[in-house]
């Protein structure tokens, strides 16, 4: 069949522009029966279902070339010992700063970032030119003060005498998040909801650069620790690598001591041989302790940049905590918690399996944020973590789920994927092209919807979320929100959260997802009288803490209070007649 060369193009064009804006698998296939319908109307053809076949195959296809987390680390960690982090003059020529620093090697990539004043990351081509830049570099004597000649790849650029810089306007990449208000303005100029989460979700996620100075913290730290152990790896987990990580989040940070040569080395059968004499402690828990105790006393008295060093020894997991000022990252250091490691590579895992994941579940933290559901003060709020491990058992539970359970992913692991941390299964498949998906078609539209309704009307009284069996469990313990941890299977998540947090957050669920519902939050609302404001509407306006409370306000005065519209919505789910929500 051949298809004229203008009907073509406008074919070819919408679907591109769909492919652009629209990420998930649902919005693809909704985007073409739009153009299904064109051409319908032009040429009498239907071609959406071969078009949806070969998308999706695509999307197959780019998944499973997807690297493993650990992949993608080795090669982040490499570039990150290639790179230096310069505190320069907001004035400095950009020209003659890489022409100077070009002396010492070939430069892979560079950025500026505006923190405490102006920095720069530098990645060179090899590793020797850092070494060589090093080595150039001064160390200062300053008269009225002492200094720790501490020597680090965070280094200051100094101009003295000779020309003066004088370039301003750099192009400096973000490190923060935009404000609230810019981002629900952002939002309410879209033209779907789905367009909406996407947008919220490209201007929230780490960027490249940062993502890139993360690792270069966690490399500079590194350096302060091989002090004691010339051997470690400092690795970030946590939402910094997987997938999750929004610009802003914390730094979480593993000193990682397993790599240490000699450690899995076996004593031959016979002969001589030598062992390391070593101090022994009373349990690892002690071991731990006393390594962060020392490497925080390191990190505080010699640690370029580190401020605000805080040893938390007695919690769980003990770990230090510290500001690190050239990057503004607020970082935790801690140590043998490999576990924390596995469910990060875990979430990553599921993040990489379809594009709506990462969609939710930064929509949904964004939106939790916004109305103080959780905060980044430790209290009796719900984490981001336990709201990711909610929004992954939603999405499990769908009735054609859009994610396997951790039983599955532990049933399709190779004998590579085999691992066993403390007596816990933390086993399950990396390699992302031996999971079959389901074709689940919904958009991200229906699934915040559904997700709202989810959790606005879940027992949470009685059951247990467990992501490892995609189900609902009776609770083993009494505790208000009791998230199985995937791991280890006999802790609760948010063992944190209590009642009054809880209520919160369902009361909140129910709310957006009747204001979600409403005729004038369906569709964008134009611009706002004469200001060039558009008037919130979908997302945006599930994000206005002062539109919530004005709903709740008015829905108090005309209808029936919180506490029998939950008794009611049980009815109707009991009935199996729940309440008609828009498709
Ligand atoms: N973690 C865990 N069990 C918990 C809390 C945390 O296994 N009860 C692990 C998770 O892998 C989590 C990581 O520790 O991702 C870091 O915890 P935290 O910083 O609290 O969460 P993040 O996922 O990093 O989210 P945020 O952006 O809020 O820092
Ligand atoms: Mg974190």
């Amino acid at each position: 069949m051949r298809i004229s060369t203008s009907v073509g193009a406008a074919m070819a064009s919408s679907i591109a522009m769909c492919r652009l804006r629209i990420r998930g698998r649902g919005s693809l296939l909704k985007c073409l029966q739009k153009v299904d319908t064109f051409l319908h109307r032009h040429i009498g053809t239907n071609l959406v279902a071969a078009k949806a076949e070969s998308l999706q195959k695509e999307e197959t296809d780019e998944r499973d070339s997807r690297k493993s987390m650990y992949a993608v680390q080795e090669e982040r960690q490499a570039q990150a010992e290639r790179s230096v982090l310069i505190s320069c003059h907001s004035r400095t020529n950009e020209k003659r700063f890489l022409k100077y620093l070009s002396k010492h090697g070939d430069i892979n990539k560079y950025f500026f970032y505006e923190g405490y004043g102006m920095y720069a990351v530098v990645e060179f081509a090899q590793r020797e030119s850092v070494a060589s830049l090093l080595e150039e570099a001064v160390i200062p004597s300053v008269s009225h003060e002492s200094t720790v000649p501490f020597k680090s790849r965070l280094l200051l650029l100094r101009n003295l005498g000779g020309s003066a810089d004088s370039q301003s306007g750099h192009q400096l990449q973000p490190q923060t998040t935009v404000p609230i208000n810019e981002l629900i303005q952002r939002l309410s100029k879209e033209e779907s909801i789905d367009r909406q989460v996407a947008a919220l979700t490209e201007a929230y996620q780490l960027t490249e650069e940062n993502s890139r100075l993360r690792f270069l913290v966690c490399s500079l730290l590194q350096d302060v620790a091989a002090a004691y152990f010339p051997e470690c790896t400092i690795r970030p987990f946590g939402s910094s690598v997987n997938g999750f990580g929004k610009l802003g989040c914390d730094l979480d940070m593993f000193l990682d001591l397993d790599g240490i040569s000699g450690r899995n080395k076996k004593l031959p059968k016979s002969g001589l041989s030598l062992e390391y004499q070593l101090k022994r402690a009373n349990s690892e828990r002690a071991v731990t302790q006393s390594i962060l105790s020392v490497i925080g006393e390191c990190v505080d008295q010699f640690g370029p940049g580190c401020v605000g060093v805080q040893k938390i020894l007695n919690a769980r997991c003990p770990l230090v905590r510290f500001a690190h000022q050239p990057s503004g990252f607020q970082c935790d250091l801690t140590a043998n918690n490999r576990v924390a490691m596995k469910s990060t590579e875990l979430l990553y895992l599921y993040g990489g399996l379809d594009p709506r994941v990462r969609c939710l579940v930064f929509t949904v933290r964004c939106w939790a944020r916004a109305h103080a559901i959780t905060s980044s003060i430790p209290g009796a709020w719900i984490t981001n973590f336990s709201l990711t491990v909610m929004v992954l058992f939603f999405l499990q539970t769908r009735s054609c789920p859009i994610i396997p359970s951790l039983d599955h992913l532990r049933d399709l692991a190779g004998p590579a994927d085999k691992c066993v941390i403390e007596g816990n299964d933390c086993t399950f498949v990396s390699d992302f092209s031996k999971i079959q998906l389901q074709s689940n078609t919904e958009t991200l539209e229906q699934l915040l919807c559904e997700f709202f309704d989810f959790y606005a009307t879940f027992a949470f009284n009685k059951m247990s979320i467990n992501i490892r069996k995609s189900k609902a469990q009776n609770k083993p313990e009494v505790a208000p929100l009791y998230i199985q941890n995937p791991f280890e299977t006999s802790l609760n998540v948010s063992k944190n959260v209590n009642a009054t947090q809880l209520e919160r957050f369902v009361a909140l669920c129910q709310e957006s997802s009747w204001l979600l519902q409403q005729r004038e939050n369906l569709s964008p609302r134009g611009a706002n009288g004469g200001n060039n404001t558009a008037t919130p509407w979908g997302l945006a306006a599930l994000l206005l803490p002062s539109r919530v409370a004005e709903i709740k306000g008015r829905k108090k005065r005309k209808r029936e209070p919180a506490s029998e519209r939950i008794k009611s919505l049980l009815e109707s789910l009991k009935n199996n007649n729940q309440p008609k929500k828009k498709s």
